[in-house]
């Protein structure tokens, strides 16, 4: 995934890339490295393996002067985590310097074809490759830089955002972006650059979002010039960045993850207003409004996402089919991207991204719109490529989520999900006015709930220490809370990495009920609702294996509440909004967890939070 940063101006250029690079280290953070160029052209690299803080600490007695640099923190995809294959990487001549996020697919034929003409590779990376065939040009054609680079990225396929400094220009700084976000910031005589928007927020809020195929090329003193891969020049619109963006703090919690996790009752509240009026019992979705027409004829919606956003992409299967009458179907978007699937255009597709920079989602966008699909986009990060891609879409509102795993944002994405469908619902009349007004009524009392259930921190805490001994865990649920299982599942994997992994209830018996013994944790999510029976009897199953259960449940529940080991209480709630409580438990049994096993929460060892790589 990678996070770039670069700088040429009238200040030195370390202390941005570094700030910089400390704010995209949720992009990855195997390693990290700078590059600054002197204004006699001495180039100065200096790379760590680890965090931005490794770095930091590496480069303290260093030489840091230069008012042209870029910077990379990196999540590997070719080659170790090792300082070696950390980037800036420096072509063998030693004039260029290069940022890479993204893959070079066909690097390994470049790579030879180059070690053939007497290049030497330093590093294992995909990146190294691309330096050396811009270096391998620049020298064979005697070419201007712009160029070399133009004619290298003709030959490479793949993905990339890059940044590069030449040591014969040290007054010039180069970026270029296919299918991997970037973003130019301008203030007077000074650039920024990074792979999203913060890191540039501080000092300006004029800012060129960079486009697939094109170049940008930043000379001190001069305009910023865009070209494409055939060198016609571009034009771009100067974009200002809305001003609440900034850094997130952690405000006295041990971790972002906690801290995201107590966000989320002022989230939810932030994510409806302005939309949801329990006064007038109304929910409005501008979206959804401008293109009312559009969203009423379709003739299905299909919700394309990854990882978390997936599992709210499974609620939102749920409310759209239940309320709605809309037949939903729900694709990981890596797969539907790859399956040749049916797309047809009075189809909407709905994609879900925190980030809104995972390239799997983005390409499965790409496809939809390509078949002529209406795409509705659902997203966090304002401005990001997945907005700017789609037809259109709701934000969630729900401010940074800094830790890398999704907790407020799951959160978000459920409650846009629910608006949407109440207000499709609404113009649909597939729901009668008693429903749709007390389900308005709930939903925004949803947040004062919220702040119940974490009244049960102190509890599931001290739970979390009987469990550190678990190898695997079990998490069930049915109907609504089938995909908070999963959801709860990929918490306690990502962050304590326990193996566990979330079932559909019922499905136990056809399988998994095998694994179960008294070692064994199963977390049953049992709210009080209308398959609260079927799921007592499977409470009973794994009971009556041995089991060690830990059930979900809303207050006062006095039958499963008494067969489970343990019960974590959620205040009750309408069925479809059973997930903003109970995944609730679930995040913070995650959390506590993983600090009692003593792991970085809001850094997961191989993990990162943004997926701009396939
Ligand atoms: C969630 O905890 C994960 N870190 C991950 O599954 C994430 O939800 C997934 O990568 C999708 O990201 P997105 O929402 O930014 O597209
Ligand atoms: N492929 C490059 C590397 O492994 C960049 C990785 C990325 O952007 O995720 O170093």
């Amino acid at each position: 995934m990678c996070g770039i940063v670069g700088y040429l101006g009238s200040g030195d250029a370390y202390p941005v890339l570094i700030e910089g690079l400390k704010q995209l280290e949720y992009r990855g953070y195997d390693s990290a490295g700078v590059a600054l160029v002197g204004s006699d052209g001495r180039l100065n690299v200096y790379k760590e393996k680890g965090k931005v803080a490794d770095l930091e600490n590496y480069t303290a007695d260093k030489d840091k002067s230069g008012h042209l640099g870029i910077a990379h923190t990196r999540w590997a995809t070719h080659g170790e985590p090792c300082a070696k294959n950390a980037h800036p990487h420096v072509s063998s001549s030693g004039r260029f310097a290069m940022v890479h996020n993204g893959i070079i697919e066909n690097y390994a034929v470049i790579r030879e074809n180059l070690e053939k003409k007497g290049y030497e590779f330093k590093s294992s990376t995909d990146t190294e490759v691309l330096v050396q065939l811009i270096d391998y040009i620049a020298s064979r054609d005697n070419a201007d830089t712009v160029i070399a680079l133009q004619s290298a990225l003709r030959e490479v396929v793949g993905a990339y955002a890059i940044a590069l400094v030449d040591k014969e220009h040290p007054d010039c700084l180069y970026a270029a972006r296919k299918s991997s976000p970037l973003v130019i910031g301008m203030k007077d005589t000074d650039f920024y650059l990074a792979s999203d928007v913060n890191p540039i927020a501080a000092y300006t809020d004029k800012v060129v979002y960079l486009e697939d195929g094109e170049i940008a090329y930043m000379h001190y003193g001069d305009k910023l010039r865009i070209v494409n891969l055939s060198n016609a020049e571009c034009c771009h619109e100067v974009m200002t960045v809305p001003k609440n963006l900034g850094k997130a703090g952690k405000d006295g919690f041990g971790h972002y993850m906690l801290k995201e996790i107590y966000e989320q009752p002022d989230c939810i509240r932030d994510c409806m207003r302005g939309r949801v009026n329990p006064e007038a019992r109304t929910v409005t979705l501008s979206a959804v409004h401008d293109h009312r027409d559009r969203l009423l004829s379709a003739d299905r919606f299909i919700i394309v996402a990854c990882g978390t956003s997936w599992h709210a992409g499974l609620i939102g299967k749920q409310l759209f089919e239940d309320l709605c009458q809309i037949p939903t179907e729900v694709a990981y978007a890596s797969e539907f991207r790859y399956c040749n699937p049916v797309i047809r255009s009075t189809d909407v597709v709905i994609a879900i991204s925190q980030s809104g920079e995972t390239a799997d989602t983005l390409a499965a966008i790409e496809l939809a719109r390509s078949r002529g699909a209406f795409v509705y986009g659902i997203c966090n990060a304002v401005g990001a490529s997945i907005p700017r891609a789609t037809d259109t879409g709701s934000y969630i509102h729900v401010g940074p989520e800094i830790g890398v795993a999704s907790t407020k944002a799951f959160t978000g994405q459920v409650t846009v999900l629910a608006m949407i469908a109440l207000d499709l619902a609404k113009e649909k009349h597939t729901i009668d006015d008693e429903r749709y007004a007390a389900m308005i009524e709930e939903l925004a009392v949803i947040p004062d709930k919220m702040k119940e259930v974490l009244k049960s921190d102190g509890k599931i805490a001290s739970l979390s220490k009987i469990f550190t001994y678990a190898r695997n865990f079990i998490y069930l649920g049915r109907g609504y809370s089938y995909p908070v299982a999963l959801e709860g599942a990929l918490k306690l994997k990502e962050i304590s990495y326990i193996h566990a992994e979330g079932y559909p209830a019922a499905e136990m018996k056809h399988g998994p009920i095998a694994l179960i013994d008294e070692e064994m944790p199963v977390v049953i999510i049992a709210p009080k609702n209308a398959l609260y029976g079927k799921i007592l009897s499977n409470v009973q199953e794994i009971k009556a294996r041995k089991g060690r259960v830990i059930a979900i449940v809303t207050e006062g529940d006095d039958v499963i509440s008494r067969i489970a080991d343990t019960c974590m209480e959620i205040p009750r709630t309408m069925e479809c909004f059973d997930p903003l409580l109970s995944t609730i438990p679930l995040q913070l049994l995650a959390y506590h967890i993983a600090v009692c096993k003593g792991k970085d929460v809001d850094r997961p060892r191989n993990l990162a939070k943004s997926v701009t790589v396939e």
